[in-house]
């Protein structure tokens, strides 16, 4: 899949966004090596720390489908661009080092990167 193709998805997946609380939806598309593609959402709580970010969503659903190979992810919310949080940039390292992120806007715009431009030295063991 194309990259406007896979920023479009996570901009469709973004409807089902549970943010009642920061009211910042944000929506993801996580193309596997085999092609299927995973979607997530961020889904907020009351207690907000159990809280977990769309990126986090869509990589342990695939994870936990036996998916081990990662080609790359967007990210869309309404803004210029998606910047991934820290935890969710440890997350990524940790199951795609080689991770191509398409930090995307709602607008069909996004830009690309990877895990290892925005996770330098990275810590694992
Ligand atoms: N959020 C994500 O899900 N991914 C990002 O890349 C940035 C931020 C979520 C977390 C929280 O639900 C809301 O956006 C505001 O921080």
């Amino acid at each position: 899949m194309d990259d406007l193709g896979l920023v479009k998805l996570a901009n469709e997946a973004r409807n089902n966004a549970y943010a009642p609380y920061s009211g910042f939806a944000v929506g993801a598309a996580l193309l596997c090596a085999d092609g299927t593609v995973y979607t997530g959402v961020n889904i907020e709580n009351a207690a907000y720390g159990p809280s977990v970010c769309v990126e986090r969503t869509a990589i342990f659903k695939a994870v936990s489908e036996g998916q081990r190979d990662f080609v790359k992810i967007a990210v869309s919310c309404d803004r210029p661009y998606c910047q991934p949080c820290g935890v969710c940039r440890q997350v990524m390292v940790e199951h795609a080092p080689d991770l191509v992120i398409l930090m995307g806007s709602t607008d069909g715009t996004f830009k690309r990167t990877t895990i290892r431009d925005l996770l330098p030295e990275a810590f694992s063991l």
